[in-house]
């Protein structure tokens, strides 16, 4: 079959990266979805099992840190569109070991920038580099208000600094070449087969199996929470209606410190493990509070919703509830991916906190 469009994108074994493959994969059998991913300790086949055998979809097993493979993966299939989501996203992470970080989000974004720009050099028309960014970029709130499109980079972490570098990178190579881009700035997603180091399903797993819930500081940082199928249905939309050369901000309005949301947690694992009120909260620890810790990031997704046309799906509570289901229910794939190194990376992370 002729496909109308061969689209790689990167990092499709990831936690958002899975959403997005499948997303795609299943509304738009027309496309041919190439999966590039690294199979880092974040990236999971599992989390994609159920659209393995889809005739559209084909995986490939790379680094993106590689040029001469990128170079011929681009040469041999001939893209003609890239959404970039590869990339080291821990803070934590990023605060033991940075130059994982440069290596991946910056020369790796770098390399596929160079590799569309070859290939589609002759005529950009129809071509398009999606790079998917996140908040953090932005810095830390902390008078109120929200960051927009036009907010000024001010990233705090390695983490955020490398994701920074690379939106400039990309940015550039708009100003300079031309190359058709869009990048979009999303803020903190929750949901189905996320890694547990992240605050929400490293708490419901501490829940699960008793174990203490480490809370950085006082708990007063303030994130705002996006369901991750409603980040994948807004990359769907920046895609097929996004400006070339635009930022895009995706963000739920919905802003919680951490320790009101890890109540929340706390109360639904009671409910749904048949434990007794309260008994849950007990786990919280209050540990040492994480270097350079951002105190607040809140999005102001107005320009998405008003240009494009998106807008949340779920409530909070609703998506909190659909995700608590989804560990429970799927307690091997957890138990697989906190087994083995996992251990390692716990008892380094939180043993002297
Ligand atoms: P993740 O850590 O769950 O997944 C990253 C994926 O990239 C993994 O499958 C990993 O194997 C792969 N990868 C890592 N290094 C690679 C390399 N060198 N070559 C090829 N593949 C490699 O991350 P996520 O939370 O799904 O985030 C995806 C993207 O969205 C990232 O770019 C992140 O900055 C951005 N983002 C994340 C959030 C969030 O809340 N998680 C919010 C906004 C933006
Ligand atoms: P995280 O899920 O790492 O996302 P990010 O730092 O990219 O926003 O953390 C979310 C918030 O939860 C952040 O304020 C740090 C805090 N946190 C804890 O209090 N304890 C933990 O064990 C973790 C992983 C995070």
């Amino acid at each position: 079959m002729a496909y109308e469009k061969k689209i790689l994108i990167t990092g499709g074994a990831g936690f958002i990266g899975s959403h997005v493959v499948r997303l795609f994969v299943t509304k738009y059998p027309q496309y041919q979805i190439f999966n590039l991913d690294k199979l880092t300790y974040a990236g999971n086949l599992a989390n994609l099992v159920d659209i393995e055998n889809a005739s559209n979809y084909q995986f490939v097993k790379g680094d993106i840190v590689d040029s001469t493979f990128i170079n011929e993966l681009f040469a041999n299939h001939q893209f003609d569109a890239v959404i970039h989501l590869a990339a080291e996203s821990h803070v934590d992470r990023s605060i033991t070991h940075p130059m994982d970080f440069v290596f991946t989000n910056v020369v790796g974004t770098v390399n596929l920038l160079n590799a569309a720009k070859n290939l589609w050099k002759d005529d950009f028309t129809g071509h398009l580099f999606y790079h998917v960014s996140t908040d953090e970029v932005y810095g830390s709130l902390h008078d109120g208000g929200f960051f927009t499109e036009e907010t000024s980079y001010d990233p705090q972490s390695p983490y955020s600094a490398s994701k920074a570098s690379s939106d400039h990178f990309v940015r550039a190579y708009h100003n300079t070449y031309k190359l058709p881009i869009v990048v979009s700035n999303c803020s903190n997603n929750y949901g189905p087969n996320h890694f547990p180091e992240k605050l929400i399903p490293l708490f419901i797993n501490n829940i699960r199996n008793n174990k203490p819930l480490p809370v950085y500081g006082k708990g007063e940082n303030v994130r705002d929470w996006l369901f991750v199928k409603d980040h994948a249905r807004a990359i769907d939309a920046v895609f097929h209606k996004g400006k070339i050369g635009e930022t895009y901000n995706i963000g739920g309005f919905n802003e919680w410190t951490n320790i009101d949301l890890i109540k929340v947690i706390c109360k639904t694992m009671d409910k749904k493990l048949g434990r007794a009120e309260g008994e849950s909260e007990k786990l919280i620890t209050y540990v040492k509070d994480r270097a350079g810790h951002d105190l607040r990031y809140a999005i102001d997704a107005n320009k998405i919703m008003k240009e494009l046309g998106w807008e949340p799906s779920l409530q909070f509570e609703e998506g909190i509830e659909l995700t608590i289901d989804w560990y429970i229910n799927n307690s091997e794939w957890l138990d697989n991916v906190t087994s083995g190194e996992y251990m390692k990376y716990y008892q380094d992370q939180y043993t002297h906190r």
